[in-house]
């Protein structure tokens, strides 16, 4: 079997938090990780997702290009998914060039096959900034719930997607002025044209989790319906159509397209280019997309009707199983109100597999989960350590002693014999549950066989048996060493890299198959140092991050919804460093539009002894005749830079709050050229 596994494309433009983890990388890199112990054909594939609207809005309000959004994420992300040993054969991004072509082919491809058609639309346009206002460029009160702060796609607030122009008392996010509708052309994706298809596709699928497939028979009943896959914004793919001049697709059309990109540049970078093409375009193939619920009707409807309407036949997918969310102390974790553990910050203090393990013991699957610091707590001091840990801890011990650390095989007693057909029957059934995706009821299970050796240890007594009878002694420890090592195959998907470790205490090597936790080993094992597996965590490390999650969300209440959190702090400078600058009151003489930079002005300041120019990227916040008059702040030292061929003398300091900007005034009535300090 040959199996296409991804995870969904994380947005670029925001860290990784457990709530991401748990729901769609851990299941996926667990499952995968299974398969390739199994020597199945597998290819595990994600990349950042880097359109879409947020992501410009994000470049605007810190005055930068999206490439350096999208970049630094990349990286973030990237780094995150490593610390925790998230594997995939390949990590892209959806800005890279040969993206942007496949999805133009998509595009094309369906336009031809006449599934894709346009209409007048009415739209939100700010004339203010003079543009369309896509998605989340606009906010306002949600016509579905009445909650404020909605966005123009959809509400978070009771998550709700909505016709835009429904949206009430609707505010432009760049200049906060109230847009008024007008008509632009969009294309739209016609996905009634495949309800037949669909019906077929899906007919086969009764293997599906229950929350996909009721939600996709749910769609089908209420009838199918075209969606609108282009915007009015200038960050994305070109519509590839000359009458679709400065439109670009809509994000979630370009990203799921990001499987096929990233697995041709996995193919590319081992060096057969043509290697894709054995997953995506063979039937044999299993697909298999990891998501969250909100992902669901993309993954579900809209990706599999893109891939139907191509010429070429793609592999359409052969399970999405989706999982539910996970909470954080009871509440709905919530990036904007700061209530989130980050990953980076998590793998600063801890073991990215206590991350790992824990995740997996409160996997979303069936309904939504919680992450409590407290029961982490204990997952991690009564499992990993007082279970599994102690197993190996007492098993090592005694044997270093007793045995010189020689562990032999030795004639089974009906006991031992018991223990280990229990043990391998527990393995069994982990394997059906990696199967299955069923993490959470395998953390369970390896506690289990980790308990039968504890329980088959004291029962034992090696300590006294090792007085009259060497031998029974030997048995014990060589069926706890069995024992360890199935679990060293059996929960490896699951904290690999601690089960690396137990592998190297036990004097074995790289796991040579999954059935390895299925057979006694034959040889004698020459005991390794011993390596400490896992330590426990202490009541103050846990009281320090609940204070810590606590404190990040209230300092946010406090500065009052301030959207700007996720910008970090520059680090700490001396005085003279702060010295060198040299801030003065400056007079705006005059201001002026650049033809052709519709964000800059130019303007002329006054000194007190001198005069200046300068260029100010103002200009979609202010017109030149609010400035003109008003004494501002201004950098005077700043090196000179020439912008859009007039030479810039200086910088003006404004405010950034989500881009719109604000110009810095002095309080009282102050002589331009007086120094800021
Ligand atoms: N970026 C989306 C999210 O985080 C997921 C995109 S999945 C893909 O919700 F299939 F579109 F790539
Ligand atoms: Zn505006």
């Amino acid at each position: 079997m040959k199996y296409l596994v991804t995870s969904a494309l994380p947005y670029a433009n925001g860290k990784l938090h457990i709530g991401h983890v748990a729901g769609a990388y851990l299941p996926a890199d667990i499952f995968v990780r299974f398969l390739k112990l199994s020597h199945e054909d597998v290819i595990y594939i994600c990349g950042t997702d880097e359109h879409g609207t947020p992501i410009s809005i994000q470049a605007d309000a810190e005055g930068v290009t999206p490439k350096v959004i999208v970049d630094r994420y990349h990286a973030l992300i990237k780094e995150a998914f490593d610390g925790i040993n998230i594997e995939f054969d390949n990590f892209s991004g959806t800005a890279r060039q040969p993206h942007f072509q496949i999805s133009q082919e998509f595009f094309t491809n369906l336009y031809n096959n006449k599934h894709i058609h346009p209409k007048d639309t009415l739209q939100f346009y700010c004339e203010y900034d003079k543009r369309f206002l896509a998605d989340r460029y606009v906010e306002g009160t949600c016509p579905n719930c009445g909650a404020a702060g909605a966005r123009g796609d959809q509400c978070d607030a009771c998550g709700q997607i909505y016709d835009t122009t429904t949206l009430k008392e609707p505010k432009c996010k760049i200049c906060g002025n109230q847009p008024v509708i007008k008509s632009t052309r969009h294309w739209f994706l016609h996905l009634d044209g495949f309800t037949q298809q669909m019906k077929v596709w899906l007919a086969e699928k009764d293997y599906w989790k229950e929350n996909v497939r009721n939600f996709m028979l749910n769609l089908l009943e209420q009838g199918l319906v075209e969606r609108s896959i282009t915007r009015d914004i200038n960050w994305g793919i070109p519509v590839p159509l000359d009458e679709a001049e400065g439109k670009v697709l809509y994000v979630w059309f370009d990203a799921p397209i990001g499987y096929i990109s990233s697995t041709i540049e996995w193919a590319q970078k081992i060096g057969q280019p043509e290697r894709w093409k054995d997953y995506w375009l063979d039937p044999k193939t299993q697909l298999i997309h990891f998501i969250g619920k909100d992902n669901i009707i993309f993954h579900a409807l809209i990706w599999p009707a893109m891939l139907m309407g191509q010429d070429k036949t793609y592999v359409l997918p052969h399970d999405i199983p989706a999982n539910e969310f996970m909470n954080l102390e009871g509440q709905k974790i919530s990036t904007s109100r700061n209530w989130a553990i980050w990953v980076d910050e998590f793998v600063k203090e801890f073991d990215g597999d206590y991350l790992r393990y824990y995740l997996a013991c409160n996997a979303p699957e069936s309904k939504d989960s919680d992450f409590s610091w407290k029961d982490f707590q204990n997952k991690i001091n009564n499992e990993l350590n007082n279970t599994l840990g102690n197993l190996a801890h007492r098993v090592f011990a005694f044997s270093k002693k007793q045995f010189n650390g020689e562990v032999k095989p030795v004639e089974l007693s009906e006991n031992g014999r018991a223990v280990l057909s229990e043990a391998k029957e527990l393995c069994k059934e982990m394997e059906k549950g990696y199967r299955e995706y069923q993490v959470r009821r395998n953390t369970k299970i390896s506690m289990d066989i980790a308990r039968l050796g504890n329980k088959y240890f004291d029962e034992s007594k090696p300590w006294q048996t090792i007085k009259e009878n060497r031998l029974r002694a030997q048995e014990t420890i060589y069926v706890c060493t069995c024992l360890l090592r199935m679990l060293s195959v059996a929960l490896f998907p699951i904290i690999p890299k601690s089960m690396r470790n137990l592998r190297k205490m036990l004097g074995l090597g790289e796991i040579s198959h999954w059935y390895e936790c299925q057979e006694e080993y034959k040889d004698t094992l020459i005991l390794d140092e011993v390596i400490q597996l896992f330590s426990k965590i202490d009541d103050e490390v846990i009281e320090a991050q609940l204070a810590k999650l606590n404190n990040a969300a209230k300092e946010l209440k406090t500065s009052a919804d301030n959207p700007n959190e996720t910008i970090p702090f520059k680090p700490e400078i001396t005085y003279d460093d702060f010295a060198k600058m040299d801030i003065r009151i400056a007079k705006v003489l005059e201001a002026e539009t650049i033809k052709g930079a519709d964000k800059l002005l130019k303007l002329k300041i006054s000194l007190g002894s001198t005069e200046r120019e300068l260029v100010a990227g103002v200009a979609l916040s202010y017109k030149p005749e609010e400035l003109i008059g008003k004494n501002v702040l201004m950098l005077a030292n700043l090196q000179p830079r020439k912008i859009r061929g007039i030479v810039s003398n200086g910088m003006i300091l404004c405010a950034q709050d989500e881009g719109k900007l604000s110009i810095m005034l002095p309080d009282r009535d102050s002589k331009p050229g007086s120094p800021v300090s």
